[in-house]
């Protein structure tokens, strides 16, 4: 549904733009429902109701704008009965499913399950953040930084970045999180992707245990996380933290931050987008 063409419907004059008039007719509004809305990935990995109406009601909207164009019967039960029974706030609940296309043909995805509130059970790590979002697109971008090398994704949540490691060919990645709902979630997750999944592991592990994080040098030739903190007073356990997974990163602070590729603050950070790093031996 993300990758939904929409076409020009606003400037359009449809008799003369074949493709968008294509999606305008009710044949295609059949087989828009039958590709999309009733794919078998759709069906078996449910986005939220929500995200499913919202994406009919323009659809919809963009048809009904035309005139010229009635509406699939289909279409409009399916829609009706959907929104009557959705929560169409932005405070909806539940999990759902999110399937993030690493390449514009999509053949390579990731699967996630994840919560719709921000901050379920006690943690914020039941949903992808927009950090994990920048950083996944980030070594879409820049796989070389990954390939053949061991990674340790730090409060890895939903999984997304460290999962995209795996994806673009990361020798082994351990995907970490110090929060027991968050690592079974994580677990979850890495089961539904096949395609990778036996190149990523999941441990518990919190970066405020140096003692743990020591254990893990042997592990790391690189060291990623997303939004792990947005409490400056952290920083210094984190810092301590990378210092004990690995001797190069551990000669100082200083030498973090000179490290090429060391940290990779996003250039306007906003609340959504707080620190993401990487760090490599
Ligand atoms: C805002 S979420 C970000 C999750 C994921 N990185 C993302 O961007 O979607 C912060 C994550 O850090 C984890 N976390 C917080 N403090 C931690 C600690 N001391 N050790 C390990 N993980 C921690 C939380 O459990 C949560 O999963």
């Amino acid at each position: 549904m993300r990758n939904f063409i929409w076409g020009d419907w606003e400037s359009t004059d449809l008799e003369r733009d074949e493709n968008t008039a294509l999606l305008a007719c009710v044949r295609v509004q059949g087989e828009v429902m039958k590709t999309i809305i009733f794919h078998e990935h759709t069906t078996s990995h449910s986005p939220s109701h929500r995200y499913i109406v919202l994406f009919l009601k323009k659809y919809i909207e963009k048809i009904e704008s035309t005139h010229n164009y009635d509406l699939d019967d289909e279409l409009m039960e399916f829609y009706v009965s959907l929104a009557a029974t959705t929560n169409l706030s932005a405070g909806a609940t539940g999990m759902c499913y999110k399937t993030y296309t690493l390449d514009k043909e999509q053949y390579t995805k990731v699967v996630l399950n994840e919560e719709q509130m921000m901050i379920s059970q006690g943690t914020t790590g039941l949903q992808t953040w927009e950090a994990s979002l920048r950083l996944a697109d980030f070594f879409v971008e820049h796989p070389d930084i990954v390939r053949g090398q061991k990674v340790v994704e730090l409060g890895a949540g939903c999984g997304l970045a460290g999962f995209t490691c795996a994806a673009v060919g990361a020798a082994h990645v351990l995907s970490t999180d110090c929060s027991a709902a968050v690592l079974k979630l994580l677990e979850s997750n890495r089961q539904k992707n096949p395609a990778f999944k036996d190149s990523v592991q999941v441990a518990e592990l919190d970066w405020e245990h140096t003692d743990e994080c020591a254990k893990l040098s042997d592990s790391a030739d690189v060291v990623i996380g997303a939004d792990i903190t947005y409490d400056p007073t952290i920083v210094p356990v984190l810092v301590n933290a990378l210092k004990e997974m690995s001797g190069v990163l551990g000669k100082s602070v200083m030498d973090l931050s000179e490290t090429k590729m060391a940290t990779l603050c996003h250039p306007n950070p906003t609340a959504d987008i707080r620190l993401v790093l990487i760090t490599r031996k």
